[in-house]
C-alpha cells in the first residue's frame, strides 16, 4: 500500500520504519523536504536528525506534505497538535478526499508552559476540527494514546 506519513518526530519515524519493514510503499510528510534533510544535530527534544533515522530507512521516500499525500492510498497524520491542522491544509483538501486518514495526534498546548494542556478538549478534540476542515476524508482516531516507543 502507498502511505504517507505526516511527521519526521519521534512518532512519523516510528510508525514510517514499521510499515516501510512490512512491505508498504512509504513517504514522510514534512514542510520543506530540503530543509529538514539538511537538519544537523538534535532538535530541541533531542532527536538526532531526521536524516540520520532515513540513512538506516532508505527506502522511506520524503516529501513535502502535498507530494506525499499525492499518491498516497492512506495517510497517517503525526504531526504536533498546532501543526496539524496547517500540515494537513498544506497537502490540500483534495489530496485527502476519499482517504482514510489515520490521526494519531495529540492536541498538546505548551503556551501555558509545563506540563501542556489539552487545547481543543471536553466539549470538542482536534480529530472533530480535522474531520470538518476535511470532510472528504474519512478520519480515524487512533494510536494517540500509545507510545511511540
Ligand atoms: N511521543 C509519543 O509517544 C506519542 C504517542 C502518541 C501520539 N503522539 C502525538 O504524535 C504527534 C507527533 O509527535 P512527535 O513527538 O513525533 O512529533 P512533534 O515534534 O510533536 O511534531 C513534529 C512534526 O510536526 C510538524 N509540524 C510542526 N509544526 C508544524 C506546522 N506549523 N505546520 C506543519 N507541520 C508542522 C513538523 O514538521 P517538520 O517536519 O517540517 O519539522 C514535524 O513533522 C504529536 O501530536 C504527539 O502529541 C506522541
Amino acid at each position: 500500500m502507498r502511505i504517507a506519513v505526516f511527521g519526521t518526530g519521534t512518532v512519523g519515524r516510528a510508525l514510517a520504519g514499521a510499515l516501510a519493514e512490512r512491505g508498504h510503499e512509504v513517504t514522510v510528510g514534512t514542510r520543506d523536504p530540503g530543509e529538514t534533510a539538511s537538519r544537523t544535530g538534535p532538535d530541541r527534544m533531542g532527536r538526532p536528525p531526521f536524516s540520520e533515522w532515513q540513512a538506516g530507512h532508505p527506502e522511506v521516500g520524503l516529501a513535502d506534505y502535498a507530494g506525499a499525500a499525492g499518491s498516497a492510498e492512506l495517510v497517517v497524520n503525526a504531526t504536533s497538535g498546532a501543526g496539524s491542522l496547517p500540515a494537513l491544509g498544506a497537502a490540500g483538501a483534495a489530496r485527502l478526499a476519499g482517504k482514510v486518514l489515520v490521526d494519531v495526534s495529540n492536541p498538546l498546548d505548551f503556551s501555558q508552559g509545563m506540563p501542556p494542556v489539552l487545547n481543543p478538549v471536553n466539549t470538542d478534540s482536534l480529530a472533530e476540527r480535522i474531520q470538518q476542515a476535511f470532510p472528504g476524508a474519512r478520519v480515524v482516531k487512533t494510536l494517540n494514546t500509545m507510545n511511540a516507543a
